[in-house]
């Protein structure tokens, strides 16, 4: 059980950013990543066609062997997570906006969110940013199209800056200082972020939560590989093998992704 590999699955290429995060935390597990980019993005889905994927994926990683599943992607953990821990008998790992430590961290108690409108929409999103938020401020806005051209492999465009100008804007006039990325796509665009917001505004994610959960839930199982090696990387997308590669150039990993139908 413990040479089994991680099983990781998203909408789409975003989920990487979260793959990232386990690789550096866990070097020596060996994982498998799903893209699930034929179907992306899944924001704009209804919360059943949300967990439908989502079960087409644990399935194909379950297939594939893995030990443990984690769900790189905010729209499906936040619509489909508790279904999957009632239909599957295997530990998963889900990611949730990071509004805790931004709720707890802000001095101007305003905070931004930018997330998909089926995240913003959820019942699981609606009572975590309730237990934290009484005093803060959240200003939520959907991140209509950023999926989209993140997928077609246009992250450093005009177009881009236009949308996450506007986007941002409205939180900006509102004098937040913490601007939370509650989809696992967006880390990726943290540098054209960077660019537009005022310094005083900390970007936060929750890529290495998820990876320091993951470690922890794979230590409490007794499944944490106890190999020496450095470990092999798998990733498979249904759609754009290219831009799947491509994006994984950006964080320095010369890996080549495969083609799988599923
Ligand atoms: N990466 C997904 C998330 O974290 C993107 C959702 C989508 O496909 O719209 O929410």
């Amino acid at each position: 059980m413990k040479n089994k590999a991680i099983g990781i699955f998203d909408s789409g290429i975003g989920g990487t950013s979260i793959w990232q995060e386990i690789a550096l935390a866990l070097p020596n597990e060996d994982t498998i990543y799903l893209a699930d980019s034929k179907y992306a993005p899944y924001g704009n889905r209804s919360r059943d066609e949300i967990i439908s994927l989502s079960i087409k994926n644990t399935k194909k990683l379950i297939e594939l062997d893995c030990k443990i599943i984690v769900v790189a992607c905010n729209t499906a953990t936040t619509n489909a997570i508790k279904i999957l821990r009632e239909q599957f008998d295997i530990p998963f790992i889900g990611i949730e906006p990071a509004i805790k430590p931004a709720a707890i961290n802000s001095k101007t108690q305003k905070i931004g969110i930018l997330a998909t409108k089926g995240t913003l929409s959820s019942e699981l999103f609606a009572k975590t940013s309730g237990l934290y938020t009484d005093a803060t401020e959240v200003i939520e806005v959907v991140g209509t199209g950023l999926v989209d051209l993140i997928e077609k492999d246009k992250i450093d465009t005009p177009e881009m800056v236009d949308l996450l100008t506007s986007y941002t804007q409205p939180m900006v006039e509102k004098n937040i200082d913490y601007l939370v990325l509650g989809c696992s796509h967006y880390p990726y665009l943290i540098p054209i972020l960077k660019k537009i917001l005022p310094d005083n505004i900390v970007i936060i994610d929750s890529g290495e939560a998820v990876a320091r959960q993951t470690k922890t839930v794979l230590q409490r199982n007794k499944v944490l590989n106890t190999n020496l090696n450095k470990g092999t990387y798998t990733f498979f997308t249904n759609s754009s093998v290219n831009t799947l590669t491509k994006i994984l150039k950006k964080s320095n990993q010369l890996i080549k992704s495969q083609f799988l139908d599923f």
